[in-house]
């Protein structure tokens, strides 16, 4: 399988000139009630910490959690990998490696549900605090105005992740010298669309792409990535190529209202994954150079994990608008097989693992799929 036939969407540019309409995003749901107990799934979660909007936040928390990821950053790592040099790029190394059995499969939400639960066990060690979970970042809430997204309070440069890199000039077929196009082209083509159909993989709307210019992180930097890269050869900085249109297009409110009416997990997995919710919150710090946009690397943006907290959060929106959602699970078991000519659906018994070498954890689809059940005790403070 060759690399150049992945990439985090297809649509964006088709969306992109989309009306965008304020939506009112429908009440959260009130969280069914009796498809656990019929699992049959013990559970000891009495008291569920709070996953919370990143502007929902204390400004003391802001800067906790900053501290606490600066923290796993300053701890030795654990993985194999000469590549890996501290706790935070254990979770970069392990994305890496598992790229193409995490993505444009059944197991994608499962799989980051569980690698989330793990980055904040890492952030509690590090001080954060107990009763606050990941906390999330809501993309329909950056999405009215271009120049909402550089002036979120996600992308604070005091209590936020820093803004964007500097200006980068190139396209898809014409990078700038030295530079690597994190988009791909042709995309897989997550609906019913032929691949021909595809629009190039370009971002006219992107605003920077070069290194990180201010913010806690400017400084960033590491050996892993871009793409696959596991070896220890140069150092690669953060990059930021902030994209507000790319964003509204895939992840905006109507975007997410879409998603909700999905009817089962197969259709809602191979949408949002594939072509909206998902890759507009990678492409929307990430734009065409960025760490955002990289399949395999993204997770090297400390913003990977608040957007991954929101997708986790939007799954579980969908799923408890109806309890048949709570344990329906399919999606194909081979990358982007979705018409199941390799293999066939997963399955609540599948395993889920990530970590490498003494990190290594590993549960079943069926404990990640409750978030207060099994594996997790957790709930978000809003739903959609
Ligand atoms: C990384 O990608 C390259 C290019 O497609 C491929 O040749 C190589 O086998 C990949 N390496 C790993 C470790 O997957
Ligand atoms: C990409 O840049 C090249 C060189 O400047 C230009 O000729 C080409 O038209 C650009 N492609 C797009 C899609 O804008
Ligand atoms: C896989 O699941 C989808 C629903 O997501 C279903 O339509 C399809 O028939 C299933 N495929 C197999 C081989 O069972």
């Amino acid at each position: 399988m060759e690399l150049h036939a992945f990439s985090f969407g297809a649509l964006a540019l088709l969306l992109a000139t989309a009306a965008f309409p304020i939506l009112a995003l429908a009440a959260a749901a009130t969280p069914f009630a009796n498809a656990d107990a019929a699992m049959g799934i013990d559970s000891t979660c009495t008291k569920p910490y709070v996953r919370k909007e990143w502007r929902r936040l204390k400004l003391d928390e802001r800067k906790s959690y900053i501290g606490a990821v600066k923290c796993m950053m300053a701890k030795p790592g654990v993985a194999p990998l000469d590549a890996v040099t501290n706790r935070f790029e254990d979770f970069l190394a392990t994305h890496i490696v598992q790229a193409f059995v995490s993505h444009f499969v059944g197991i994608f939400y499962p799989y980051h549900r569980f690698l989330l639960a793990r980055y904040e066990e890492e952030l509690w060690d590090c001080g954060w605090s107990r009763d606050l979970g990941q906390p999330f970042w809501d993309w329909t809430l950056d999405v009215e105005h271009d120049d909402d997204l550089i002036n979120s309070p996600v992308f604070d440069v005091d209590t936020g992740f820093g803004g964007n890199g500097g200006w980068v000039g190139g396209n898809f077929t014409h990078p700038a010298p030295g530079m690597h196009p994190q988009l791909t082209h042709p995309a897989p083509c997550p609906l019913h669309l032929p691949r021909s159909s595809n629009p190039p993989q370009d971002v006219p709307d992107r605003t920077g792409g070069g290194c990180l210019q201010n913010g806690p992180f400017a400084d960033l930097s590491t050996f892993l990535g871009p793409q696959n890269n596991t070896e220890k050869k140069g150092r690669n900085c953060l990059r930021r190529d902030l994209a507000p249109v790319s964003l509204r297009a895939m992840s905006g409110p109507d975007r997410v209202a879409e998603a909700m009416a999905l009817p089962d997990y197969g259709r809602w997995e191979r949408v949002t994954d594939g072509a909206s919710l998902h890759p507009g919150g990678h492409w929307g710090p990430g734009g065409l150079y960025g760490t955002m946009t990289d399949l395999f690397a993204s997770p090297g943006d400390p913003v990977f994990w608040l957007h991954h907290s929101n997708l986790d959060r939007a799954w579980w929106s969908w799923q408890t608008r109806d309890p048949a959602r709570i344990y329906d699970i399919s999606g194909p078991l081979v990358f982007f097989d979705y018409d199941n000519k390799e293999a066939g659906n997963l399955t609540l018994d599948g395993i889920v693992w990530n970590g490498l070498g003494d990190f290594r954890k590993e549960t079943t689809v069926e404990r990640l799929m409750h978030i207060q059940r099994g594996e997790l005790c957790y709930t978000y403070d809003e739903l959609y």
